[in-house]
């Protein structure tokens, strides 16, 4: 028999596949789709510290390998998660939860992670650092090493819970980003949110997204995703989720031989709600065909 479990940060995950924050909701959506508890761990949305109605519809275009979104971090707010949220995800799901987290200055970063460290049902903190669709914030940290640093350092002074800085792969360099964030004092890093991008409407004339520039993700970005995931696991020590167009798991056994202990799965979910569970059935047979028994073997083996 293989072994698919996996250790992120001191959490045992039964297996290495969880949903990519935004395209899960709170689990909510999905219970009815398929068992939750299948799942290695469970992302959830963008929290600020403020409820977000985010940006103006439509947000969200198809193209080529992938799509476009400039949802705006549209969030029920803090204070709302912790009160409903994350209790009704708890009566559906048993498994790690990873909560994600945003903000738009440092002292809002501080915040909201104080608040979510005292939540038990909470593991992992994921800290997004990289949300291209928000102005005076977002992308403009992860962005700026200095920043990404006192953000991580910022969190890190409230919580002792494991946490993972999620990058941009907007950058020349993602090493100096990952780097900063491991000085600051992260436990591992997520990457890869989605690139800038934008489409036009031939009607119209207009961007189909109301906001003009939106985000790419899936299919197109995963080679992109695997070097970038590459680069890091040379120049730091620290864990890895592997983001980007994965979407079986052929594509989770690439991008842990890239160097990535655990994956999401983002845009994926959007076009079949049961790409996660495929996945995870599937995984121990290809493991099996490959001549893999666990997935310590192969990490980052390029
Ligand atoms: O693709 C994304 N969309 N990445 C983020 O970080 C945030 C999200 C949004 O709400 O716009």
């Amino acid at each position: 028999p293989v072994d698919m479990s996996i250790e992120l940060a001191g959490v045992r995950l039964q297996n290495p596949v969880m949903p990519a924050s935004g395209t899960f909701g709170y689990g909510q959506e999905y219970k009815d789709v398929f068992d939750l508890n299948k799942l290695g761990a469970l992302v959830t949305k963008s929290i600020t510290k403020e409820p977000r109605y985010g940006n103006e519809l439509p947000r969200i275009a198809e193209c080529t390998s992938g799509m476009l979104n400039s949802i705006g971090l549209q969030n029920p707010g803090l204070e709302h998660f912790r009160e409903v949220d994350l209790p009704e995800l708890r009566k559906i799901y048993r498994g790690p939860i990873v909560a994600n987290i945003s903000g738009f200055s440092v002292d809002e970063y501080r915040e909201v992670a104080a608040k979510v460290d005292r939540e038990e049902q909470v593991e992992i903190l994921e800290i997004n650092i990289s949300c291209p669709n928000v102005d005076h914030g977002g992308s403009a940290f992860g962005s700026n090493p200095k920043l990404s640093e006192e953000i991580t350092r910022a969190v890190r002074d409230v919580t002792k819970k494991p946490i993972f800085m999620k990058l941009t792969p907007n950058v020349l360099d993602i090493t100096e980003i990952a780097k900063a964030c491991e000085s600051g004092g992260a436990d591992g890093i997520s990457l890869i949110n989605n690139f800038k991008a934008m489409r036009i409407d031939l009607k119209t004339r207009k961007t189909i997204t109301s906001k003009t520039y939106a985000g790419l993700s899936g299919p197109a970005i995963r080679p992109i995703a695997m070097r970038m995931v590459n680069e890091v696991y040379h120049a730091c020590k620290l864990p890895i989720i592997g983001i980007g167009g994965i979407s079986c798991a052929d594509d989770v056994l690439e991008m842990i031989m890239a160097g990535a202990t655990g994956i999401e799965i983002g845009s994926a979910n959007l076009v079949d709600p049961w790409t996660c569970q495929k996945t995870i059935d599937a995984l121990p047979k290809r493991m099996k065909e490959l001549g893999i028994r666990n997935l310590e073997e192969i990490r980052g083996v390029v």
